[in-house]
Order: structure tokens, then sequence, then C-alpha cells
């Protein structure tokens, strides 16, 4: 067997064995692969698809890349959650502290940015001195001590991931069934969790942009999730405008601070309460959604979940004060408004457009080793539905760069529709599977 017969075959869209996906995924992961090599499958399993079947080994192939965590310690429903990805979704700063301060073990394992998306990572390690890579024996301690732990991929569970998923940023292949659904559930699996809930995002700013394939992702993952013998439960979320106001690493976590202090958008509230009361479920903490979301509105407003924050960022060495003082985050050195040219009804602002001006500014990765700019972003001002006139200020560009900014400002402008018509609200959760 080797790697050039394995891109062959599934350049001509044959089905891949166990074998050959287990040798990829191998010797890969020991680097005897090259990235180029890897590139070129990667990209013929995302032109070409893969089957049931093939998803399966190629996640069972990348969960037993690296070592397995044993959750066991912490009892028989320890729940996990994972977004597939969006344009200012800063769900997990929010909703991990809630739900740890609910007496809930949390220990998450999360990415940085892919594609147009953010990433979890990127946003904490936006607060100085965070570490994201600890060890795995500090990474139970921690869960143990203060019930809550948030790392990157930085130790040595599902590595294959970490390699393939950087990958797959730079070279535009993130929109895929098998790729995501394989990058997702490796990474839940080697990270011990026995019960997950995962937030599969759906619309411009989503790698799944229509409902029925998000439904189809959510049934890939929730099959996974099965063979594994692991209970998983798949909310269905809009992501055609950007979630919330912020986009941007600093700027998402700000937003995250000023949530868990009980000044939540109304989407990211939406958001947050299900997954959470689905969390909560989970963890046989309560059976009725309603009754858990009040579980949740009552450990914001007590104050709980935002000192479960603190003690987080505490735990894994992050400076504390910008969290009590948000002003102290680095702001950048232009922050200019975007005006509306017409009076009118928000009818859309397409959130994929609004991932890439504000990676373009700097927040996110062109090539694997770019370093982030964590100042810069968009924050948006109007959403949809919103009525405006002209002249309105529609969002802010952050920017540290004057071209770059003004460039910015184009570009969101153009990504703006305004149009006489009333629209509603849009509809935040869409379906639950
Ligand atoms: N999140 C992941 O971990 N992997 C993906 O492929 C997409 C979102």
């Amino acid at each position: 067997m080797n790697i050039l017969e394995i891109i062959a075959k599934k350049r001509d869209n044959k089905k891949l064995s166990k074998e050959e996906i287990n040798y990829f995924i191998k010797e890969y992961t020991n680097n005897n692969i090259t990235d180029y090599q890897a590139a070129a499958l990667v990209m013929a399993i995302y032109i070409n698809g893969m089957d049931d079947e093939e998803t399966k080994e190629l996640t069972l192939a990348m969960a037993d890349s690296g070592e397995t965590l044993d959750l066991s310690v912490f009892g028989e429903n320890v729940v996990d959650k994972h977004s597939t990805g969006g344009v200012g979704d800063k769900v997990s700063l929010i909703l991990l502290p809630i739900i740890a301060s609910l007496g809930i073990p949390v220990a998450k394992m999360s990415g940085r940015g892919l594609g147009f998306t953010g990433g979890t990572i990127d946003k904490l390690e936006s607060i100085k001195g965070y570490h994201t890579d600890i060890g795995i024996d500090k990474f139970i301690e921690n869960v143990k001590s203060i019930g809550i732990s948030l790392i990157g991929q930085t130790l040595n569970l599902a590595p294959a991931d970490k390699k393939i998923y950087a990958l797959r940023d730079t070279i535009s292949c993130t929109e895929s069934i098998p790729l995501i659904a394989s990058s997702i559930m490796s990474k839940k699996i080697a990270a011990g969790a026995n019960k997950i809930v995962l937030d599969v995002t759906c619309g411009h700013g989503a790698f799944m942009n229509n409902i029925e394939d998000a439904r189809k992702l959510a049934v890939a993952m929730k099959n996974i999730g099965k063979l594994a013998n692991k209970e998983t439960v798949c909310v269905i979320t809009n992501m055609n405008e950007p979630l919330g106001y912020a986009v941007g690493n600093n700027l998402e976590v700000i937003e995250a601070v000023n949530s868990l202090k009980g000044n939540m958008p109304e989407d990211v509230e939406q958001v947050i309460l299900e997954l959470g009361a689905y969390m909560i479920k989970l963890a046989d903490k309560g059976d009725n959604i309603e009754e858990n979301k009040e579980k949740i509105k009552e450990v914001i407003s007590n104050g709980k979940a935002y000192d479960k924050f603190l003690q987080l960022i505490e735990n894994q060495g992050g400076d504390t004060s910008y969290i009590k003082d948000t002003n102290k985050f680095e702001k950048a050195k232009y922050i200019l408004p975007v005006k509306s040219e017409k009076a009118g009804y928000i009818q859309d602002i397409n959130a994929r457009r609004i991932g890439e001006i504000s990676g373009l500014l700097g927040a996110g990765r062109m090539k694997k080793e770019d370093k982030i700019d964590f100042s810069v972003g968009i924050v948006v001002e109007k959403k949809v539905s919103e009525y405006v006139k002209q002249g309105d200020v529609l969002a802010y560009v952050h920017a540290n760069d004057e071209k770059l900014a003004q460039e910015a400002i184009s570009e969101v402008l153009t990504e703006y529709v305004i149009e006489s018509k009333k629209v509603d609200k849009p509809k935040v959760i869409l379906e639950i599977i």
C-alpha cells in the first residue's frame, strides 16, 4: 500500500478501505506523508465525498491517532459540546462556565479558526497569559478542582485531526460533511465525554448553507456517536447573519464577558439556552427543557456563571484584570463606522463575508503559521429586520491598517441588503435532531 495509490483511488471516486484509511492517518500523523500529498487526498475527499462506512473509519482512525482520555472519575454523564463553526460564535465561552457553575463537569478541547469561522482557542488566547496548552494531568486536575478546563488541541488527543484541520484551513477544504463529521467526532471520542451536544450551524456563515445539508451533517455525527456509544443531540441553529454583534477575537471575548454579566444579545441567548438545556438533560440533571433554561438564567443573574469564568481564566494563567475591566484589552488603531447609504429594513447580512473581511483585517489565518491580530474585526451595530435611516451606523470596522480599514468599510457596506419591505426577525433555533 502506498499514498500515491490511495490518492489516485479517491481522485477516481472509488471507495477507500479501512486499511487504506488507517494507513493514511497513521503515516500522516507520523510525518511519513507530506503535507502536499495529504492535501491532494483531502481535496479528493472534498470533491468526491465518502460514504458512511468510510466516514466512520476515518473518524475512528483519527480518534485513535493519539491518546484517549478516560473521564470516568467524573461519573457516567460527562457532557461535551461542539459547534460546526460560525461567525461571531462565542457560545462556548459563555455556555461552558454556565454549565460548570451548575455543577456539571466541563472538560473541553476546542479548535482554532477554520476558513472564515473563528475558533474558541484563538479567542481565549487573546486573554493575556491564558494557557491553552496545559498537560493532560493538569487538565484533569483543573476539572476536579474547579469543575472546568478549556484547552486547545495541543495535547496528544486526536493529533491527526489537528494536522488535517490546519491543512484544510489553508487549501479551501472546509465545507465537507465527511471531513467535518470526522474532525468533530474524533475529537469528541478522544476527549472522553460520553454525552455530546452539537451546535450544527446553518446559513451563509456556516459550512452547511442549507437545512438539508445541515440535517445530513447532524445525522452523520449522530450515527458516529451511536457507534462510539455516545449519546448525541444536534441543535441546528441559524448562522445567516453573524451571531451576536462582535466578530473578531478579543471583541468576542468582551461580548462573552458582557453576556455572562447578563447583557446577552438575543440570538446568542437563544442558542445558549437551547444547547445548555440539552447539556443539563444529558448530564441527568433535569429532564424538562424549559426548567433547564430557567436554571441557566438563574446562574447568570446570581453571578455564578461569571465567577466560574473568572476562576477558569485564573486557573489557566490568564490575567483576570482584563475580564474585570474589558477596557484593558488592546484596541485596534482605527475604529471606523460603516454608514448606511439608504433608509430601509435590513434584509440580510452575509455572515460568511463578514467573517472573511474580519479575517483579511488579521483576525484569521491565510497560512498555517500566520499570527492572529487579536484586536481587529467587525462589530455589527444593526441586525436583520432592524430599520435604518440614511447615515446610520451599520457596523464598526476595527483595523490596524488604514488601507485595509477603508477596503473593509466598503465591503461590509455591500453585505448589508437594505430594502423598504419589512422582514421578521430570523428564527434562531431551526431543528433538534
Ligand atoms: N469544527 C471542527 O472541529 N472541525 C470542523 O471540521 C469544523 C468545525
